[in-house]
């Protein structure tokens, strides 16, 4: 079930929440000690009007909450709200026979059993959980993973607790992210969602629903990844989802940050993940965990796809491949004999090898001299400082790999003021946001061509999706990114 916590500070405002988020929910969790106290007279008839079963909470302030008053007085307004027809009420684990946990049981009431920290994993989590659920009630954990090997833990929370059958465990923070999406891989019964994320890790019920189709994970789902640090706001989650469910195969996308590639490894062991992207800083870091790479992923030293065929992890870079995409009929015509990069970090190492390996004369511009002269001298390259731009205008290709031009600290920023674009250059900018930055608005003045971030970026993504599936990305779908995107 996807669960929606009602934020709101009114009765009201808690109505547009579930009437905004209906098609994507099972189940609302109406937090009482976020209304303000004119309201609270109302919250009992709030199951009635609607039609959805709705868990009571009032959480204390050392439970993430805004409830300030006494313990007592917070167990009288639970006992006095238990006329409403809740169909669960949360109660702490620490709270000792009340009046509001016999009431509950008297009318039929279900009680969760509730547990958080939001320092770590409890060491003695799958104990806890057992004694809770001894109780006869449905036990809650909501922990704090701070690495993956504290992910694995909630993980084995399935097998551990299988004679449990109804348990809600959730990790919060970034590093609990993957759990609230692979809730189900857990074994728990519900996965937490808000109308508005406002802490690290929370998602929107409908992103839960629509994107991700968390609640129709089974046993059969094949498990995809997006592993580095950060992950969270990638825009691959969009692509492979959105893609999956095109093709109406049954797969998930999920990002997980990752602290330790060998623990990542071992996540992947555990929960079968069968192909997953890998971005920043790992795409160096996960070469020697894998059975087999390919020549572009050696020469480059660097992988952002894995897939895994007959037990054996596979490396390829389709960086690469995504760079030369929209130049594909530039070089089979030959019409690129000679091409400026700029920049000479990781991005610019898949952009040199790519042009090199088709036979581009190529000149590396970057403002460390050590870092150009390394480039090239691996690839056969040329190399010169970025004040030395203007030189090079007989080139018929320019390519910007630097994060100069990015929105945030380098926004408007452009690496070669001095190059004086014309018609005859072709500009490939790989910063994706914004759409045009400060060089590719100049290249435009020129009368250059221009090759926009996001080309990259989606062409990436196809293949990657080509590798995972073997099925070509639907047309119709990579249009559509391509206007979200705008
Ligand atoms: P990526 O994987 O995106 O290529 P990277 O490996 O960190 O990231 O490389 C960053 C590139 O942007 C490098 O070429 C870097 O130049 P240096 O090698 O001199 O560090 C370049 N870069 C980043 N910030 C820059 C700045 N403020 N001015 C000039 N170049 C910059």
């Amino acid at each position: 079930m996807i669960c929606l916590v009602l934020s709101g500070s009114t009765i009201e405002e808690n109505l547009l929440q579930v009437e905004r988020n209906r098609p994507y929910i099972d189940i609302v969790e109406l937090r009482v000690d976020l209304l303000e106290e004119s309201e609270l007279n109302q919250a009992a008839a709030f199951p009635s009007l609607i039609d959805l079963p709705v868990i009571l909470t009032c959480r204390r302030q050392s439970d993430g909450g805004s409830y300030q008053k006494s313990e007592r007085s917070r167990l009288a307004l639970l006992s006095t709200l238990l006329e409403g027809s809740f169909a669960y009420i949360d109660l702490e684990e620490d709270v000792k026979k009340s009046l509001a946990e016999a009431q509950a049981k008297e009318k039929g009431i279900t009680i969760i059993r509730s547990l958080h920290n939001f320092e770590t994993v409890i060491a003695d989590i799958y104990h806890k959980i057992a004694k809770m659920a001894a109780l006869g009630d449905i036990p809650k954990v909501a922990v704090t993973p701070r690495s993956v090997n504290d992910l694995i833990t909630l993980f084995r929370v399935k097998e551990e607790l299988a004679s449990v059958p109804q348990k809600s465990v959730l990790g919060m923070g970034d590093f609990g992210f993957p759990s609230r999406i692979l809730y189900k891989k857990m074994g728990s019964m519900l996965t937490y969602c808000a109308d508005k994320p406002l802490a690290p890790g929370q998602i929107t019920a409908r992103m839960m629903k629509e994107l991700y189709r968390a609640d129709q994970v089974d046993e059969r789902t094949h498990l995809y990844a997006l592993i580095g640090n950060p992950v969270l706001h990638s825009f691959s989650p969009q692509i492979h989802n959105t893609g999956f469910h095109g093709i109406k195969y049954n797969a998930i996308y999920v990002p997980i940050p990752v602290d330790s590639v060998r623990s990542f490894f071992a996540l992947a062991e555990m929960l079968k993940i069968v192909g997953f992207s890998v971005t920043v800083p790992l795409k160096q870091h996960v070469l020697p965990y894998l059975g087999q790479i390919t020549r572009e992923v050696k020469q480059i030293g660097s992988c952002n796809t894995v897939v895994r065929k007959r037990g054996l992890f596979s490396g390829i870079n389709t960086d690469y491949y995504g760079f030369l995409r929209p130049l594909e009929h530039a070089i089979e015509t030959q019409s690129i004999q000679s091409a400026l990069v700029v920049g000479a970090g990781g991005a610019a190492r898949a952009v040199v090898w790519a042009l090199r390996n088709h036979g581009v004369k190529v000149t590396i511009l970057n403002r460390s001299a050590q870092k150009a002269q390394q480039l090239a001298n691996e690839t056969m390259a040329s190399y010169d400082s970025l004040e030395h731009a203007h030189r090079y205008t007989e080139v018929n290709l320019v390519v910007q790999t630097t994060s100069l031009g990015m929105e945030g600290e380098h926004m408007g920023v452009d690496p070669i003021p001095s190059f004086d674009f014309q018609p005859s250059h072709i500009v490939y900018e790989l910063v994706y946001r914004p759409r045009v930055t400060a060089l590719l608005k100049r290249a435009q003045n020129g009368g250059s061509t221009l090759i926009y971030g996001l080309q990259m970026l989606i062409g990436q993504g196809m293949l990657q999706f080509e590798a995972f599936t073997g099925y070509h990305y639907p047309k119709r779908l990579e249009q559509q990114l391509d206007l979200e995107k705008e």
